[in-house]
């Protein structure tokens, strides 16, 4: 049985991932006329608030000084906390509470390790900051999803070994990320470039201690583990 669970927030417990490109859409519309293609809500999701903006403005071919750049995050931050502001326990995506009350029946620890500066404040919003053992600081990890960092530091946070952990993620960059860091990367979602996923669930809803046992033991057996 694993030890951890390392959990996304954006898409995975809560309903807030399309609230981020949402934000990027008016930016971009607000300060460049710009429409951005759908394709970049995928290449943002996971990523960091300021890699996300380079990614729009390398789309857009645009440069800016880096006071603007500042401007920019500053801005998209406000139009995102806009957005969030009648969060409640509601948004908490289907099957998450079912699922973590399953974890907690069973010992298990739980980490945030998401690349959202307001992963804390959400949280909270949701009420569950009590039920997570460990937030990991993304602010203070050297590298954002892709690398493995914020992982890392959730394991280290539980006292345990990423091989200990499962990571569940719905992004391409989240799921890379827990695989490198050696735990068993969960991914949620359809998206056929979940090619490093060990095991996909396709909502919320189907994600259940049973399924996620079974996939560890075999993850254990692949991976050699103890
Ligand atoms: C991730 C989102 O969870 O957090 C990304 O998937 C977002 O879209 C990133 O850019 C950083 O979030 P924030 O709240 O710090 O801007
Ligand atoms: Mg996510």
């Amino acid at each position: 049985m694993f030890k951890g669970a390392l959990f996304d927030l954006d898409g995975v417990i809560a309903d807030t991932s399309s609230l981020h490109f949402q934000a990027w859409q008016k930016l971009a519309n607000n300060y460049f006329a710009a429409e951005l293609p759908d394709y970049l809500e995928e290449q943002t999701k996971g990523v960091s608030r300021g890699d996300s903006l380079q990614i729009i403005l390398d789309h857009l071919d645009v440069g800016v000084s880096d006071s603007m750049f500042q401007q920019l995050l500053l801005e998209k931050n406000e139009l995102y906390l806009a957005s969030l502001k009648n969060l409640s326990p509601k948004n908490i995506l289907p099957g998450i509470s079912e699922f973590i009350a399953e974890l907690k029946e069973n010992e298990v620890k739980l980490a945030l390790a998401s690349a959202s500066l307001n992963g804390p404040a959400i949280l909270d919003k949701l009420q569950l900051t009590d039920t997570f053992d460990a937030i990991a600081d993304p602010s203070k990890v050297a590298q954002g999803k892709p690398a493995p960092d914020i992982f890392l530091a959730a394991a280290k946070a539980l006292d345990l070994e990423p091989a200990e952990c499962v990571g569940i993620e719905d992004s391409i960059a989240g799921i890379t990320a827990i695989s490198v860091s050696g735990a068993l990367p969960i991914a949620i979602g359809t998206n056929a470039e979940f090619k490093a996923a060990f095991k996909t669930f396709a909502k919320t809803a189907e994600l259940n201690l049973a399924d996620v046992r079974a996939v560890y033991d075999i993850f254990k057996k692949e991976h050699a583990i103890w």
